[in-house]
């Protein structure tokens, strides 16, 4: 059963990608253990071994416990064949490296990449703990204390080590702390759970609407604010969908990404997820209309003027609104004047639980930029968010939709 007070960090590594690194010390045999309570909390863990840590504990014992490989060489063909170390790099959430003995700290400061785990440090953009374990005087020696100085400062967090009698007989500072200790430091660097356990499906791009084989309708959206919107759910822990019409964005990581081209396909697409979603952001910017025909040959240049007749697309986030059981409905409003008359027409016309206003007439802002401004209409009270990059306003229309949920 889960106690109370491990809620919270049941939420914060639910799903967190941890490596564990082990270097060569007595206390390694408490990784173990460590692996075992990150387990328990929810984490993916995979473990990287320096050769010393081999003489301490056995690749097995690791592998068995963490169901995954153990990898232990920069150069093992096989390994890399597998995970390659870039791959692995990119993969983790968090590198934990418990014990780090006065040796990997050192060549970690150092900038050496002269084995798997040091190259994984360097080569990874993760948050990084390092929890010591020597012996006392070692730990107190100045060149190791400039050393774990120069890494605090660089970003590491330092976790440990304790004081208390050493295996060598000496007492003092150098015993690293107990795996629990670590988890919860571990645990700590990751921050915002606000969409822990939530299914976001979110629309971007453009929808393109055919005309003939080589020719459609379309308009200017990139893709780029529907796709921050994405990165900042997954960071906050929610499984995110995103329905992307036709931009050129590479997928935020840890992001579902279903490709379309029409409102067509998006509608289906839409209506498809909305029975697992607990959120549902309209971002697209959808066509309206289309074409009522799509010629099967190229249309021919003839007379001075072209008339193609247009008919209405289904509105998706209105389909999605009408659900039952309804995720919480977040459309946008691009509004060139009247903004708030026209939005606040759009979050009731569309039974949406809130609507994001943003006046596409300021060139610098809205379609195809990367700073955004917008205004947020609930059906009780109105939240404005003045200009900065679209990255930044997704994280704080994030937290705003976190708020708004039961
Ligand atoms: O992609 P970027 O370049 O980053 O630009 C971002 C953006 C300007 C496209 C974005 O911030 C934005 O405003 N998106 C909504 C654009 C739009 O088409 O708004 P609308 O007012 O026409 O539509 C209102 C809402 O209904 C939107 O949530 C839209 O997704 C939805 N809709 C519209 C028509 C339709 N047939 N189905 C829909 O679901």
């Amino acid at each position: 059963m889960t106690q109370q007070n491990e809620q919270p960090l049941l939420k914060k590594l639910a799903s967190r990608r941890i490596l564990l690194g082990i270097s060569g010390g007595i206390a390694a045999y408490k990784s173990a253990e460590l692996v075992r309570r990150l387990q328990d909390a929810g984490a993916d863990v995979r473990v990287v071994m320096t050769r010393a840590a081999q003489e301490f504990i056995t690749p097995l014992t690791l592998q068995a416990l963490s169901g995954n490989p153990v990898h232990t060489s920069l150069l093992d063909p096989e390994a890399e064949a597998a995970m390659g170390h870039i791959e692995l790099a990119r993969w983790a959430d968090l590198i934990c490296i418990a014990p780090a003995t006065a040796d990997v700290i050192a060549r970690i400061r150092a900038g050496m990449a002269d084995d798997l785990l040091t190259t994984l440090c360097l080569a990874s953009k993760a948050p990084k703990v390092l929890a010591p374990a020597m012996n006392q005087a070692m730990w107190s020696d100045t060149h190791t204390q400039q050393n774990i100085n120069a890494l605090a400062q660089a970003g590491y967090q330092i976790a440990g080590p304790a004081a208390g009698s050493q295996a060598c007989g000496d007492v003092g500072f150098g015993r690293m702390l107990e795996p629990e200790q670590i988890r919860d430091a571990i645990a700590d660097q990751f921050g915002d759970t606000s969409l822990t356990g939530k299914h976001v499906v979110i629309t971007a791009g453009p929808t393109r609407e055919a005309f003939d084989p080589v020719r459609f309708i379309s308009n200017h959206s990139s893709g780029k604010m529907g796709f921050e919107l994405a990165r900042a759910a997954s960071h906050c822990g929610a499984r995110v969908t995103l329905i992307a019409g036709p931009v050129n964005l590479p997928t935020p990581d840890r992001v579902e990404r279903c490709d379309v081209i029409s409102a067509d396909d998006m509608h289906k697409a839409s209506l498809a997820l909305a029975p697992s979603a607990d959120i549902f952001i309209g971002c697209a910017a959808v066509a309206d209309y289309r074409p009522a025909q799509i010629e099967t040959q190229k249309i021919k240049k003839s007379g001075d003027t072209l008339s193609i007749e247009l008919v209405k697309n289904p509105d998706i986030i209105a389909d999605v609104a009408r659900q039952t059981p309804k995720p919480f409905c977040v459309g946008f409003a691009a509004e060139t004047n009247e903004l708030k008359k026209h939005a606040t027409g759009k979050l009731t016309r569309k039974g949406l639980d809130l609507i994001i206003a943003n006046d596409v007439s300021n060139q610098a802002i809205g379609f195809n930029s990367d700073d955004n401004a917008v205004t947020v209409y609930s059906h009780s009270d109105t939240t404005e968010f003045s200009q900065c990059s679209k990255a930044q306003l997704a994280n704080q229309l994030i937290e705003l939709i976190a708020t708004h949920l039961d």
